[in-house]
């Protein structure tokens, strides 16, 4: 690998920062479709957005390029055994038992939550604007409505956002990706020392240590464990007093939690989800889901404002839908043409999560699509990768890849779903689970969400583009880097709340 990538390199103190996306895009435009960034130690890390070598990585030998051990061990050790904390078989078992909650039946089934949130946000939007345009920062409601929706259709639980509750359970959340970002050096030794001390002693040692942003994520973790479970135990109740009782709860018990344990009372035990797994999964449905929906949304928003003709089809296309039912159904939500453009084209052009990364287990080799020249000029159709090498798969670049889109891929058009697509797209063979494009990647470890998130986009879309015209402030909003990606003012990317400023109106 060294030798043949010898001139392809970065550092890695570039690729994760807020304002990485340049370095990224410059990384694509100099090197390619792969290149090697040196770690903090020296080490080598490999950055591909090669479309085979990503096949490779997420399909045919995804146990090879498996999630990190940090990542592992970390949600492990906070949330418990959910799908981001186990690997192999016990991984494969959970996805199975978990399907039928992602299934089109049951979406159909969930779609009036998600309209009864959307209309909740409405609502609220409505009086904001009664007396003419506001300025309004579009993302921060995009993020409590994203929270809502996940509460209500995926946990039958209402954080009482658009009540102005105070929930402690919505606080915890809220904080939980931001503290522990701030813990990355400790969450690199978590490998380390986890296998040596028991959980208990590790905690001990934790409180021990002179460490106030580790003493309050631990409080945080604490705080959703001990809820996620308060609600769990208090729906198994419900359940099993009998299916009327259902109907007492939010969501009328429709949502996705309630469906696996209903699963688990009915099914014999050793094909189920154990109470430890459920309540594991109920934290990480929230926490993979809130802010990866509200960066989509947020961005086909801003999009939208930067468009207005786009935002004026959609528009139309909404009303003419609509007719005389408030709520469209979701097999109205999936036939609607331009709207299903305007996500895709989102989806592909700006992948709220911007690229995964991945340890090699054994020593593999990745194949190219399209020769590389190695420092020598020569050919290269695959790359030697050692055991134990970080690979990151850059999904950003990947998915506007001019060789595949074509010269216009930087673009953002919807209209380029409304024709068929150019032969290279299918030539390019993307095993993603979603619409040739590798943003909710493919394989074993695809987003299990990607069809909820598809429906509660278009559900929010649907409620909120007939009643509000979107439009820009002048302020120049910049999208920081990050795991997920979130909109910023120019000047106050550092911080992290998210900002989007936008002129909305009614309609
Ligand atoms: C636009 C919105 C979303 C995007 C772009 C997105 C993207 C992704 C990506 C890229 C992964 C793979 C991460 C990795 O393996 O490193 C993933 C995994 C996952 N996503 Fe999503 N996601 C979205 C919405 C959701 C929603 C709404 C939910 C829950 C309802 C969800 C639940 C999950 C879960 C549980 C996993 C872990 C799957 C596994 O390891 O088996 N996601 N998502």
């Amino acid at each position: 690998m060294g030798c043949a990538l010898k001139q392809r390199e970065g550092h890695l103190h570039h690729m994760f920062n807020p304002y990485a996306y340049p370095f990224h895009e410059g990384l694509y435009r100099t090197y390619g479709k792969v290149a090697r960034v040196y770690g903090f130690l020296g080490d080598i890390q490999l950055v591909v957005s090669d479309p085979m070598a990503c096949n490779n990585i997420f399909v045919k030998d995804q146990p090879i390029f498996e999630v990190t051990e940090p990542f592992l061990r970390s949600n492990m050790q906070t949330t418990g055994p959910s799908l981001f904390a186990t690997t192999g078989s016990h991984h494969r078992m959970q996805r199975k038992l978990l399907n039928p909650a992602f299934s089109t039946k049951h979406m159909r089934y969930i779609t009036p939550i998600f309209h009864g949130v959307t209309k909740q946000l409405r609502e609220n939007l409505w009086s904001i604007v009664s007396n003419g345009p506001e300025e309004i920062n579009v993302a921060d409601w995009m993020g409590k409505l994203a929270l809502e929706l996940i509460g209500q259709a995926g946990l039958g639980y209402s954080f009482g956002i658009f009540e102005g509750r105070d929930d402690e359970y919505c606080r915890a959340l809220k904080e939980w990706i931001p503290a522990q970002s701030s813990l990355a050096v400790f969450q690199n030794l978590l490998p380390y020392v986890d296998n040596i001390f028991h959980p208990k002693v590790l905690k001990f040692m934790g409180r021990t240590l002179p460490w106030p942003k580790l003493h309050h994520f631990m409080d945080l973790v604490e705080t959703v464990n001990s809820k996620s479970r308060g609600i769990y135990e208090a729906k198994k109740r419900l359940l099993e007093s009998g299916d009327d009782a259902t109907v007492k709860q939010v969501g009328d018990g429709k949502d996705l939690i309630s469906l696996l344990i209903r699963a688990s009372l009915v099914g014999p035990e050793d094909v189920q989800l154990s109470e430890e797994e459920l309540v594991a999964q109920m934290a990480v449905l929230i926490i993979a889901g809130t802010d990866t929906t509200s960066s989509a949304l947020s961005r086909i928003l801003h999009l939208l404002s930067l468009h207005p003709d786009a935002q004026d089809k959609l528009r139309k296309e909404l009303q003419e839908a609509h007719e005389d039912n408030e709520e469209l159904t979701h097999d109205q939500l999936v036939s609607l043409p331009f709207l299903e453009a305007v996500c895709r084209e989102t989806l592909r052009l700006y992948a709220p999560v911007p690229g995964v990364m991945r340890t090699t287990r054994s020593d593999v080799v990745l194949p190219l699509s399209a020769p590389i020249r190695d420092v020598d000029g020569r050919e290269v159709h695959e790359i030697f990768v050692p055991k134990n090498t970080n690979v990151f798969a850059q999904i950003y670049n990947l998915n506007r890849d001019p060789s595949i889109w074509g010269a216009d891929a930087a673009e953002w058009k919807p209209e380029r779903w409304l024709a068929p697509l150019p032969q290279s797209v299918a030539d390019a063979n993307i095993q993603g689970v979603y619409a040739n494009i590798m943003t909710f990647i493919g394989g074993p470890r695809a987003c299990v969400g990607f069809k909820f998130s598809q429906l509660e986009m278009k559900a929010v879309l649907s409620q909120v583009i007939p009643a509000f015209r979107f439009a820009p402030t002048g302020a120049e909003i910049v999208w920081r880097y990050g795991i997920i990606s979130s909109p910023s003012v120019k000047g106050s990317v550092g911080t992290f709340h998210p900002k989007l400023p936008m002129i909305v109106s009614r309609v």
